[in-house]
């Protein structure tokens, strides 16, 4: 049940899969919203905290996830992807696991930078680098840059698993799903 199977992602995999899907929806939420709202308003302040702290428990889960993905192996897609198609497959994985792990980091970064420091959780954070607010503004548009591209990477994401549930009709989305 916890681990996968032949044909589907075990409950591990599956719980990380859309409670990380979730969480990174309430973080890209966040940062959209925000400017919705007054500069110094509560809200506009609740809005970025989610953002921040939602994004640095991105950056704690996807180890755990990476580890539960190199030590179980993933259910098959039947029929069988193309070479071109799985490397494809694998490439936007790759790109998502990427963003998960390089936007938290340039976050903290950027905030570090700009002498805003931050805590996760009440935490303090080891500091990663000293306050610099060229860097930071740097830091702030690679972070953005980073970011809308991973949002592109998303949408491509998203858009392939109803591709291959309704055009190719193969098993890749059931995989992610409850097993009936
Ligand atoms: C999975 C994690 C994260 C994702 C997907 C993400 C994504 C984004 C996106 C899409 C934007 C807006 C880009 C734009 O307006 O064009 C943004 C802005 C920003 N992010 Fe993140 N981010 C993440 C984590 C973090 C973390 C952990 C921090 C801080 C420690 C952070 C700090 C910021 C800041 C300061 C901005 C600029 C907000 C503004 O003033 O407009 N982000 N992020
Ligand atoms: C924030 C949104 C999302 C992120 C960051 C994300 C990320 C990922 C990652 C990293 C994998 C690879 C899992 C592995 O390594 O085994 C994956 C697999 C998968 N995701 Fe998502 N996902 C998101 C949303 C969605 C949504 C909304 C759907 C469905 C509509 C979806 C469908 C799938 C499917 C079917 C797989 C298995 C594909 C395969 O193994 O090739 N994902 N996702």
């Amino acid at each position: 049940m916890w681990r996968n199977s032949m044909t589907h992602f075990g409950l591990l995999a599956r719980a990380f899969h859309w409670g990380m899907t979730l969480l990174i929806i309430v973080v890209l939420l966040g940062v959209e919203l925000h400017e919705l709202f007054p500069k110094g308003s509560a809200v506009r302040g609740a809005f970025m905290t989610a953002h921040f702290q939602g994004g640095l428990l991105v950056f704690a889960l996807v180890w755990v996830r990476l580890l539960n993905v190199l030590t179980d192996r993933a259910p098959i897609i039947e029929p069988v992807l193309t070479a071109g198609k799985e490397k494809m497959s694998v490439l936007v994985k790759f790109g998502l696991y990427f963003c998960m792990i390089a936007l938290p980091l340039l976050g903290v970064l950027d905030m570090q930078a700009a002498d805003k420091p931050l805590t996760f959780l009440g935490l303090s954070l080891p500091v990663l680098i000293g306050v610099n607010p060229t860097m930071a503004h740097d830091l702030k548009e690679l972070h953005e840059t980073v970011g809308n591209f991973m949002i592109g990477l998303i949408l491509l994401h998203v858009v392939a698993a109803f591709w291959h549930h309704l055009v190719l009709r193969d098993t890749a989305l059931q995989r992610m799903l409850r097993p009936r």
